[in-house]
């Protein structure tokens, strides 16, 4: 007897808990390799999608290219069954497929969804019955619905359509954002409850079902829409109070008031307020990027996003400033910006992380090269640094002993393997953005 639609979605959720069902993530970066390890631990036997050939290669040889993930946790999902592979064809097998691929911004600061359509055009080919697609990827509200089903049921041959419950044929859709914060541990990453939007209640259900085997809670709501403008509302509230802390930090600056100790003392407030810290600009694949898709989006319904221009124009503003405190600190040692040479501390975009995505080093450094001066960086997480898609600095990391010849040092970054101490008491001069320098006192010191 042919089993019906119900006995399928039946079939799939019991697969799901007693880890039988096969899973495949596309995207092995930094969000889909760990999340490909989550289910590892759980004994699913995951296989791991991705174009680029070295990814593939080095996983399935055991090795990690992530720094925070060692080779051994590699290792460990390959005896779950973990292999990657740039074979789409292998999408049939899967009883669900999730979506962790780049969402990141075109040159003109529109979105450039050309990672998920591909995504989502060479997996449409393989789709069977039954089958869940979730994406993870972060994108503006109306992805899921708009881009990603109809691709996907215009690019199947046996012309299945998404199946909004269980009654109907087809295959299932969802919406679920990742909520990662790489390099903070105060949270287990099971813990971080995890939102889910389905095209449809079942496909929300069972989306909820693969979720809460690695999460101890899943969120439902009514849509992929509202999932997808759940993590911009995340993303974008903090964009906005970032930008709010770094014009304060300004201000306070020529006010002669620690913004740090007025933010320490106004979190001992109970309710009602939450920390954030400014820093040099905003870095990272999210914050500097999220936002501006909401704000794309926005244009179709004839709607401006000012709070989100207005912390973009702060933000993006800071290490502009940043550059004007070296060149004054510099000034008032009798010396200009051209010809000095500068010690960037600092590449990747946040403390004790190998990600150096939109970090605002890159601009400083650049910014400061562009006038003159003569610029070298640190930075445990990187030796070298060549090409991306927005700089070309082809630099080394130098060593520290070196520090007593810099003119200025500069604290972009603050990871915790440095000794701010001694970096203080052999530099001619410190300009700190991140406060890394808090309880040291000197007369070298200049906080930006
Ligand atoms: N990194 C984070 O902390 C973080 C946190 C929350 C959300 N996100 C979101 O998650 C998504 C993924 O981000 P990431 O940081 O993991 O990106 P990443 O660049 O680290 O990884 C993406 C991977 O996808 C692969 N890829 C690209 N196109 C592909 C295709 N057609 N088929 C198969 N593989 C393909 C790339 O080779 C790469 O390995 C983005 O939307 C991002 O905004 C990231």
């Amino acid at each position: 007897m042919a089993l019906t639609s119900v006995d399928k979605t039946n079939e799939l959720r019991q697969r799901i808990e007693t880890r039988k069902a096969r899973i495949g993530i596309v995207g092995m970066g930094y969000v889909g390799l760990p999340l490909a390890l989550l289910f590892s631990e759980e004994r699913f036997r995951i296989t791991g999608f991705d174009i680029d050939s070295r990814k593939v290669d080095s996983l399935n040889q055991g090795g990690s290219y992530i720094v925070r993930i060692p080779g051994t946790e590699i290792q460990m999902a390959q005896q779950s069954g973990f292999t990657a592979t740039a074979d789409y064809g292998q999408i049939a097998q899967m009883d669900v497929v999730i979506i962790c691929v780049p969402t990141p911004l075109n040159e003109y600061h529109e979105p450039d969804l050309s990672y998920v359509t591909g995504t989502v055009r060479s997996i449409a080919p393989h789709l069977h019955e039954g089958q869940l697609i979730i994406l993870e990827s972060t994108t503006f509200p109306g992805t899921t619905e708009e881009i990603v089903v109809p691709l996907l049921e215009a690019g199947n041959p046996a012309g299945l359509r998404v199946a909004r419950d269980a009654v109907t044929s087809g295959f299932f859709v969802a919406f679920s954002p990742e909520r990662e914060d790489p390099g903070n541990d105060s949270v287990a990453r099971r813990d971080i409850p995890k939102v889910v939007g389905g095209c449809g209640s079942t496909a929300a259900d069972l989306a909820s079902t693969v979720y809460k085997t690695i999460f101890n809670r899943t969120v439902l709501v009514s849509s992929p829409a509202a999932a997808e403008m759940t993590k911009l509302l995340e993303n974008i509230y903090r964009c906005v109070n970032i930008a709010l802390v770094n014009e304060l930090k300004q201000l306070c600056l020529r006010m002669n008031i620690d913004l740090f100790e007025v933010i320490e003392a106004a979190k001992t407030k109970p309710f009602g307020f939450q920390a954030f810290y400014p820093g040099p600009g905003l870095g990272g694949h999210c914050i500097p990027i999220d936002p501006f898709y909401l704000s794309w989006k926005a244009r179709e319904f004839d709607f401006r996003t000012r709070f989100i221009e207005l912390a973009g124009e702060v933000n993006l503003g800071m290490p502009y400033f940043v550059v004007e405190n070296i060149i004054e600190a510099l000034s008032q040692q009798g010396k200009a910006l051209r010809g000095s040479k500068i010690l960037v501390l600092g590449l990747a975009y946040k403390r004790d992380i190998d990600d150096l995505r939109e970090s605002p080093s890159l601009t400083i450094i650049e910014l400061l090269q562009k006038r003159g001066a003569d610029v070298a960086y640190n930075d445990p997480f990187f030796p070298t640094v060549g090409q991306g898609r927005k700089y070309a600095l082809n630099m080394t990391s130098m060593p520290l002993d070196q520090i007593p010849e810099y003119d200025c040092v500069v604290i972009v970054t603050d990871h915790s393997q440095y000794d701010y101490r001694s970096i203080v008491s052999r530099a001619k001069l410190v300009v700190d953005t991140r406060n890394a320098t808090r309880g040291i006192v000197a007369d070298n010191i200049v906080r930006s």
